[in-house]
C-alpha cells in the first residue's frame, strides 16, 4: 500500500483524492493530512483516514482539533512549520492540493525530502518553476501533474521521445463568460464569476477560470513541467471540456487525451502512474452522447489576463511570482466584493508594470517579490 501525505486535504482536490483513495480500497493509505481553517472537516478526515500527522494553518486551530481528536493518536502541527513537517514527513507521495503561492515551500520540502510529489498546485511552478523543476531533477523526485490539461499532456508524452515533441495545445473551456460582450464584463457579479459551466472547483480557481488566468498560468506550467518554449504553447478554447489538452509531435500528428470532466481521473492517474486503475464511480465518456466537439481562438482583448500571465512567463525571474501574487489579491478583493471584475487584470498589470525584473531569483528572492507585490496591489485595492 503506499503512503498518501495530502496538503489541502479539505479543498476541492484535497477531498476528491480522499474519494479516490476510499474507492481503491487496498491501495493507498493516507499518513498525513493538512489544511488551513477548516477544523471540522479535518477532525472528520482524521478519524476517517487515522493520519500519523495533521497540521492547521494556526495555532488557535491546532488547540481545536488537538481537542477534538485528544482520544486518538494522531501529532497535530500548525502554521508553516507543521505544513512543512507533514510535507517532508516518511510517505511514498505528497498530493499538493493547497491553493496559491502558500504551495511552494512544502512543495520543495517534499521534493527535498525525496517523496513523489503529484502536483495539483499550478501556483508553485508559476513563481518558481525554475528553482522546482531542478530541485526535482537533484534530488531525483517525479513531479506528476494533477491538473487535467497537464495530465492529458503527461499521458499523450507516455512512450514518446522527448525529441520529438513539437508543442502542447492546452484546451480551455473558455469559463462563463466565453460569450459576454467586452462592455458587460466589468458589471458581472462574483455569483455569476463562480457559475464555471464545466467544472466544479475551489473558488479562486474558478475566478481564474472565468478571467482565463487560469488558461495563462497553465501555460507557465506547462513550460516548467514539459521544457517547452512558450511560442510552442498554444491554447484552444473548446466549451465542452471532452479533450483535456494536446500534443503535437514533429511529424505533424496530434495526440489528445479524453475524458468527462471529473477531476477523479487525473487525480488517480497521478497516484497510480504507470499503472491504471478501474475506476467504477466515474462515468464513462460517450462520445454520440456528448455529439458534437468545437473549437475557437481564445479572445486575448477580452481577457487580458491571459496575457499577461504569458507575458509574465516570458519575462521570467521575478515576473510570474510578481503575477500570480497580484492576481491573488486581486482574486481575494473580487470574491469579497470590494472591486469588479475588470480591475483584476487592472491590478496585475499595474503591479506588473511597477516591478523591476530580477533575474534568476533564489528562493528568498521570490519571496519578497511575491510580499512586494502583495503589498503593492493592497494599496490599490484600499484606493477602490
Ligand atoms: N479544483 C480543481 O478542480 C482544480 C483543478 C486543477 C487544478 N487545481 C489547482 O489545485 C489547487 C487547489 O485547488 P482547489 O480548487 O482544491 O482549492 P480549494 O478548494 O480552495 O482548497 C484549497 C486547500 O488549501 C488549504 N489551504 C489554503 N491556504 C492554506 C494555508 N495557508 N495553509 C494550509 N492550508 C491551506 C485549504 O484549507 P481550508 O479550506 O481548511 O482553509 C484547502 O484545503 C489550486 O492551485 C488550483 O489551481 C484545482
Amino acid at each position: 500500500m503506499k503512503r498518501i501525505v495530502i496538503l489541502g486535504s479539505t479543498g476541492s482536490i484535497g477531498t476528491r483524492t480522499l474519494e479516490v483513495i476510499e474507492a481503491a480500497r487496498g491501495e493507498f493509505f493516507v499518513v498525513g493530512l493538512a489544511a488551513g481553517r477548516n477544523v471540522e472537516l479535518l477532525e472528520e478526515q482524521a478519524r476517517r483516514y487515522r493520519p500519523r500527522l495533521v497540521a492547521v494553518g494556526d495555532e488557535s486551530a491546532a488547540r481545536e482539533l488537538s481537542g477534538r481528536l485528544s482520544d486518538l493518536p494522531i501529532r497535530v502541527l500548525s502554521g508553516e512549520a507543521g505544513l512543512l513537517e507533514v510535507a517532508a514527513m516518511e510517505a511514498d507521495q505528497v498530493v499538493v492540493a493547497l491553493v496559491g503561492a502558500v504551495g511552494l515551500l512544502p512543495t520543495l520540502a517534499a521534493i527535498r525530502a525525496g517523496r513523489r510529489v503529484a502536483l495539483a498546485n499550478k501556483e508553485t511552478l508559476v513563481t518558481a518553476g525554475r528553482i522546482v523543476t531542478e530541485e526535482a531533477r537533484a534530488h531525483g523526485v517525479q513531479i506528476v501533474p494533477v491538473d487535467s490539461e497537464h495530465s492529458a499532456i503527461f499521458q499523450c508524452l507516455a512512450g514518446q521521445r522527448r525529441e520529438d515533441l513539437a508543442g502542447v495545445i492546452l484546451t480551455a473551456s473558455g469559463g462563463p463568460f466565453r460569450e459576454t460582450p467586452a462592455e458587460e464584463l466589468s458589471r458581472v457579479t462574483v455569483k455569476e464569476a463562480l457559475q464555471h459551466p464545466n467544472w466544479s472547483m475551489g473558488g479562486k480557481i474558478t475566478i481564474d477560470s472565468a478571467t482565463l488566468m487560469n488558461k495563462g498560468l497553465e501555460v507557465i506550467e506547462a513550460h516548467w513541467l514539459f521544457g517547452v518554449d512558450y511560442p510552442q504553447i498554444r491554447i484552444v478554447v473548446h466549451p465542452q471540456s471532452i479533450i483535456h489538452s494536446l500534443v503535437e509531435m514533429v511529424d505533424g500528428s496530434v495526440l489528445a487525451q479524453l475524458g468527462l470532466p471529473d477531476m477523479r481521473l487525473p487525480i488517480q492517474y497521478a497516484l497510480t502512474h504507470p499503472k491504471r486503475l478501474a475506476h467504477r464511480a466515474t462515468r464513462r465518456l460517450s462520445l454520440p452522447e456528448i455529439g458534437r466537439l468545437s473549437f475557437e481562438e481564445p479572445d486575448f482583448q477580452r481577457f487580458p489576463c491571459l496575457r499577461y500571465a504569458i507575458e509574465a512567463g516570458k519575462m521570467d525571474g521575478t515576473m510570474p511570482a510578481v503575477m500570480n501574487a497580484a492576481n491573488e489579491v486581486a482574486v481575494g478583493a473580487f470574491s469579497a466584493g470590494t472591486i469588479g471584475f475588470m480591475d483584476i487584470p487592472r491590478i496585475v498589470a499595474h503591479v506588473m508594470n511597477q516591478h523591476a525584473v530580477v533575474a534568476r531569483p533564489l528562493v528568498e528572492g521570490i519571496l519578497e517579490a511575491d510580499r512586494w507585490a502583495r503589498q503593492e496591489a493592497d494599496k490599490v485595492v484600499r484606493r477602490k
